[in-house]
């Protein structure tokens, strides 16, 4: 999903923004989490007196990369502290990798978005932890919204972005971990490739 996109400069009304985010965290805290008992990689916090220091994300060692973006989407208070937002364009940040899969989390203002593209041949999905995000493949567009997820095989070309008026959280899993990517225009004449990117550029 990370991709270095070409984006058109946003206006943000940043006290606006600040207050809806604090609004909307607010509710990702209220969240009752779902009982996750098995399967789990490690410890998720550590209490220190009254702070609470976030650790590496509960990542289970089971289950579909669906199960697992789905789970980590609504388990916030694993990641909901690391989450920033940039005016620039996307942010990300990787949440976990190993061997045989990658997690990224992405925050995105209103209008930012990906652009057509790949994931290199590797298999995903994503699941949105808070507002609602549009993704657009080949063949149709549809909204996705807070706990909803998306899958994907390898060959698999779309675009996401937020088209809402609010911020907006997504996990994103891939197996294997991302390697390339490459990006493409849709012209009159079809598919077009425009830029290739590899792990490291990103
Ligand atoms: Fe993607």
């Amino acid at each position: 999903m990370p991709t270095a996109a070409t984006r058109p400069r946003l206006r943000v009304d940043r006290r606006r923004l600040h207050v809806d985010l604090r609004r909307q965290a607010s509710a990702l805290c209220r969240r009752p989490r779902p009982v996750q008992t098995s399967g789990m990689s490690k410890e998720r916090h550590m209490s220190l007196g009254s702070t609470t220091i976030t650790t590496d994300p509960a990542v289970p060692r089971h289950g579909t990369l669906t199960d697992t973006a789905r789970l980590l989407a609504a388990n916030s208070r694993d990641w909901l502290a690391r989450v920033r937002l940039s005016a620039e364009g996307r942010w990300y940040e990787r949440l976990h990798r190993d061997e045989d899969r990658e997690i990224w989390l992405i925050s995105w203002l209103p209008g930012q978005g990906t652009g057509l593209h790949d994931h290199g041949g590797s298999r995903g999905a994503f699941a949105v932890a808070l507002g609602e995000l549009e993704e657009r493949d080949l063949d149709a567009t549809r909204t996705l919204v807070t706990g909803e997820s998306r899958s994907f095989g390898a060959d698999y070309i779309h675009e996401v972005r937020n088209a809402s008026a609010a911020p907006a959280i997504s996990v994103h899993v891939y197996s294997p971990p991302l390697a390339a990517m490459n990006r493409y225009d849709l012209t009159p004449s079809g598919l077009v490739k425009v830029d290739a990117e590899e792990a490291g550029q990103w």
